[in-house]
């Protein structure tokens, strides 16, 4: 298949730029696309041939389910019951935005799209060639993150063309992403609201709509074991990997500089190729080895928008070995350090003197 890629210029694009991506929608067949968050991979998501594409696109086990993108809040009442009245709350803050919400699925999703679950996961992108794409299509758009499947997510066309090219009918390159890590997760369809997957909006905010809302604990335990049944399927596998092997530090920012420095020595004998992550606060420490900084710790932000990116540019430069500096927990730290420690396989060093 030919991958056709067109540009969207930000400053000016009509509607009119989003007709033929529309189209292929409808027909059933992948258009790649920009949101705030990551890029999204995209089909029709009342389609089950669509929503097997999807998965033969990605290589993603088929239950893994997708995330259903609307851009209008009534499009709930179609595909989800037993929308509690937090959620208007949560949509009336959050939404349009990084904020998604599981629900019990309406009989007109198909269980393809939910990977066979009885929920279905709902958000409403802020990005505005999202948002034109889904009304123009006239459709609902399950999508995943626009990567191969256990790879970094996507955060430019570039990203989606390394792993997609030739799977799929269309890219659209909005250009770079906004945030650069997937939206915030939390499950509204049982009693109890958890969060499965921190994001951008943090359990401080989400607090002041749902006070009894928890993360859930298998968000902090080593997902290795198979036979952890996650909530959200998708913590079970593999994730975000780089193709070096990567180790992260942790402890107080000097010996974890010490460490590091020490460690790309012993490897750099030998013979391996080895990349430090690091911040712009310790980058010039560091004298040997493929040293790349995420930015500077004052701004998470930034951070988090560089991630994916410096793992896959750490990829480019063909290391065998990543030593990767941690991060602070709070707010979108908690989204960081759980993407870092799934790329890392859970490997973790913890340095003390
Ligand atoms: O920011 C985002 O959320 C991006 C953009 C494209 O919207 N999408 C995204 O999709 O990250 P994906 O498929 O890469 O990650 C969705 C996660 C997976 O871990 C999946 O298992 C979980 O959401 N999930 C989806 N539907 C679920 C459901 N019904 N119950 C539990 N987990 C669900
Ligand atoms: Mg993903």
């Amino acid at each position: 298949m030919i991958t056709r890629i067109l540009k969207i210029d930000r400053s000016k694009f009509h509607k009119r730029d989003l007709m033929e991506a529309a189209a292929i929608l409808r027909a059933g067949e992948l258009v790649a696309f920009p949101t705030e968050t990551v890029y999204g991979l995209g089909g029709n998501a009342l389609d089950a041939s669509a929503a097997s594409r999807i998965y033969e696109a990605k290589g993603r086990p088929s239950d893994n389910p997708l995330i259903v993108h609307i851009a209008e809040i009534s499009a709930l009442e179609q595909i989800a019951e037993d929308v509690p009245e937090e959620a208007y709350r949560l949509a009336g803050a959050f939404w349009p935005g990084p904020l998604t919400m599981i629900f019990k699925k309406s009989s007109l999703i198909p269980s393809a799209t939910t990977g066979g679950l009885e929920t279905v996961a709902v958000r409403m992108p802020s990005d505005e060639i999202a948002l034109s794409l889904i009304r123009e299509s006239g459709i609902f758009i399950a999508a995943p993150s626009a990567n191969a499947s256990g790879r970094p997510s996507t955060t430019m066309a570039e990203h989606v063309i390394e792993d997609l090219d030739g799977k799929i009918a269309m890219i659209l390159d909005g250009g770079p992403v906004t945030m650069g890590l997937e939206s915030t997760i939390i499950d509204l369809s049982s009693g109890k609201p958890l969060i499965l997957r921190p994001g951008f909006i943090a359990i401080e905010q989400l607090i002041q709509y749902i006070p009894e809302i928890e993360y859930d604990k298998g968000l902090f335990q080593q997902i290795q074991n198979e036979k952890i049944i996650a909530k959200a399927p998708g913590m079970k596998y593999r994730h975000y990997a780089p193709k070096g092997e990567l180790t992260i530090y942790e402890g107080r920012p000097e010996d974890v500089t010490a460490a590091i420095q020490n460690m790309a020595a012993e490897k750099l004998l030998l013979g391996e190729k080895v990349g430090i992550l690091t911040s712009d606060e310790s980058m010039s420490q560091y004298t040997i080895g493929i040293i790349k900084s995420v930015g500077t710790r004052k701004d998470p932000a930034q951070i988090a928008s560089k991630l994916f990116t410096i793992l896959r540019e750490f990829d480019y430069s063909d290391v065998s070995i990543i030593l990767a500096e941690s991060f602070d927990e709070d707010r979108i730290g908690q989204a960081i350090m759980n993407r870092l420690r799934k790329a890392a396989g859970y490997r973790i060093v913890k340095v003390s003197k």
